[in-house]
């Protein structure tokens, strides 16, 4: 049996370290392209010489050209500018949306049958336009953001109370934006609701610093946005895909009428296999989080409407 191949477009630090992950992780064979002449050819190279210390088979090739693409099982698209301090993942709309728009028309023609994650900002609104010019089923187009805002949610649960990461699950839903949901009636510790096990205040402390969380690694590096923990979250979705596992993830899908909303991407928990979205998960919200899932949506709608 072949390899599976997974495009990865964009080249920067998110791209670079999602493309690394895969290799290492041996889950398929990377093409990894971007417009810079020599950017995707030399870290493509410089991963592949590593290949001897890390032990991993998978092959990786960086190019300029989309022939290269061809035939790939999964398409991550990085491609985008990221934000600056002080800059709000909005402000990236219409760079992002003309960059976006332009790689999805000359990647789709060859992988007509791949499944699409989409990583670049404003998130929602750019996996909507993908999946708009891409001519694709909605389950092929996702977007990655939930299992970020989650993984930095979990982050912070499992500091707050000094228990190990790994027994904490945790959920976002909504944009990936200021208005997202966190939700913490299910968010647990080995199935324990955190509502069980922090005091409220905490919680929402906890809450507000997760909404934050890009923006505050954003004013750290001050020349760019996060990339380790976004380029972790889009391989944990390229996994759960290229391994058809049935994940349960949150992800920004396209709703049909689920949780009220019809024909708009937004975050919310799906069931991922080799298709993509196999079904949306509905859970059941009280009205605060519903009011917030709202105001999360015509968010994204606004956005959404200015393109
Ligand atoms: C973040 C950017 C990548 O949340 O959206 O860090």
């Amino acid at each position: 049996m072949s390899r599976k191949k997974v495009t990865v477009i964009g080249a920067g630090n998110v791209g670079g370290t999602s493309a690394q992950r895969l290799i290492e992780k041996q889950l398929a064979d990377v093409c990894l392209i971007d417009i810079v002449e020599g950017l995707p050819q030399g870290k493509a190279l410089d991963m592949m010489q590593s290949a001897a210390t890390e032990g991993f088979d998978s092959h990786i090739v960086g190019t300029n050209d989309y022939k290269d693409t061809a035939n790939s099982d999964v398409i991550v698209i990085t491609a985008g500018i990221a934000r600056k301090p002080g800059m709000s993942r909005d402000d990236l709309l219409s760079t992002n949306a003309a960059i976006v728009g332009g790689v999805v028309e000359q990647v789709v023609g060859g992988s007509p049958n791949a499944v699409i994650v989409v990583v670049s900002n404003p998130l929602d609104v750019m996996t909507q336009l993908t999946w708009k010019k891409s001519g694709f089923p909605a389950h092929r187009v996702i977007g990655m953001a939930g299992v970020l805002d989650s993984s930095r949610y979990a982050m912070f649960i499992s500091e707050a109370l000094g228990c190990s990461i790994k027994d904490v699950r945790a959920t976002v839903l909504g944009g990936h934006g200021d208005t997202m949901v966190p939700v913490p009636q299910y968010s647990t510790v080995n199935g324990i609701a955190i509502t069980e096990l922090l005091p409220k205040e905490k919680i929402e402390e906890i809450n507000e610093r997760t909404k934050n969380g890009g923006a505050e690694i954003v004013k750290h590096l001050k020349t760019g946005s996060a990339y380790y923990a976004p380029s972790a979250s889009t391989v944990a979705m390229v996994e759960a895909i290229l391994l058809d596992s049935g994940r349960i993830l949150p992800c920004c899908a396209y709703l049909d009428g689920q949780y009220g909303v019809k024909g708009l991407y937004c975050g919310v928990p799906v069931e991922l296999g080799a298709k993509g979205v196999r079904r949306i998960i509905e859970l059941d919200l009280n009205a605060k989080e519903l009011a917030d899932l709202q105001n999360s949506v015509n968010a994204v709608k606004e956005l959404a409407g200015k393109l």
